[in-house]
């Protein structure tokens, strides 16, 4: 059972823990509150068996997340700037790029700031029609800083990046879909299926296996690993595990298999 809190709402459904950003008055913008609690969240689902994925997305039917909270950083100086981002990325966009579970954000509206890097840590984007996304930072006289300078060029490349970063514009879903930042599109109200249809295959595959895919796709990312040094050992060790044995013995005696995760 994870916890709700005051601006998370989490449910687990069908295998899969939904959490919801449940600030909708303030287009449910992250302040330190919200990063806290949704930090609080992953690291309880991260070791509850029962949980195979995670959905995240926006309270109502307006905003994923409008950024970082403007309010909270208005008076804000260089050292707290930059500790503003450091935490972020250590307690949410790292920490959800490297988390061991598949993470799908649902876009229901406006992704933009902080609230377009979120939807970008995620493993999978998939994004209502009703979407605008974008990375207006410098439209407030700051940069990106919660991995957006990085990874918006590494899913749409850097061309589109720099135009985006530099123009402050607003992209639709259509857009996204084109240029590789959204998965699917969905009507608002087939959104959460969407997810829970691609979930639901996650689901029934091998949780050791996924973690380990997770941790090899990010490592070509890395600029201090050799993503093809780590896949070769990180296959090999995959002949280690139980979900190997189960998945191998479940092909040739003509069954579904049934992974523990080990
Ligand atoms: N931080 C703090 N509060 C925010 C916010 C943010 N990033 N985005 C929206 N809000 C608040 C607004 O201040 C307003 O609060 P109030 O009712 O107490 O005044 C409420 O959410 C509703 O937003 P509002 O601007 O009235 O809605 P809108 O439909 O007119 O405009 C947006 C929607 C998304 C275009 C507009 O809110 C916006 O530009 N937000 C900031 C986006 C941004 O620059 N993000 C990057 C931050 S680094």
């Amino acid at each position: 059972m994870v916890a709700t809190t005051e601006y998370i709402l989490s449910e687990v459904k069908s295998g899969v823990l939904v959490i919801t950003i449940n600030r909708p008055d303030k287009l449910n913008a992250l302040n330190k509150q919200t990063i806290e609690e949704l930090h609080e969240t992953l690291v309880e689902a991260e070791n509850m068996s029962d949980v195979k994925a995670i959905i995240l997305t926006g309270a109502g039917q307006k905003a994923f997340v409008a950024g970082a909270d403007i309010a909270e950083f208005a008076n804000y100086n260089i050292e707290q700037g930059k500790q503003l981002s450091s935490i972020g990325h250590f307690k949410i966009f790292n920490f959800i790029e490297n988390y061991s579970k598949p993470i799908i954000a649902a876009v229901n509206g406006f992704a933009l700031g902080g609230g377009l890097e979120l939807a970008m840590a995620c493993h999978i984007r998939v994004v209502s029609d009703n979407a605008k996304m974008g990375l207006p930072e410098v439209s407030l006289g700051v940069i990106p800083g919660y991995g957006g300078t990085q990874r918006l060029a590494q899913l749409v490349g850097k061309g589109k990046a720099f135009e985006m970063i530099v123009t402050a514009d607003m992209i639709n879903a259509t857009d996204a879909y084109k240029w590789g930042l959204a998965n699917y599109v969905t009507t608002i109200d087939t959104l959460l299926d969407k997810c829970f249809e691609i979930t639901s295959k996650i689901a029934t595959k091998s949780p050791t296996a996924i973690r380990t895919a997770i941790k090899v796709i990010n490592a070509g990312y890395n600029n201090n690993l050799n993503g093809y040094e780590v896949e070769i050992e990180e296959f090999g060790k995959s002949f280690g595990s139980g979900d190997f044995k189960e998945g191998v013995a479940a092909f040739l005696e003509k069954r579904k298999a049934d992974f523990k995760g080990n």
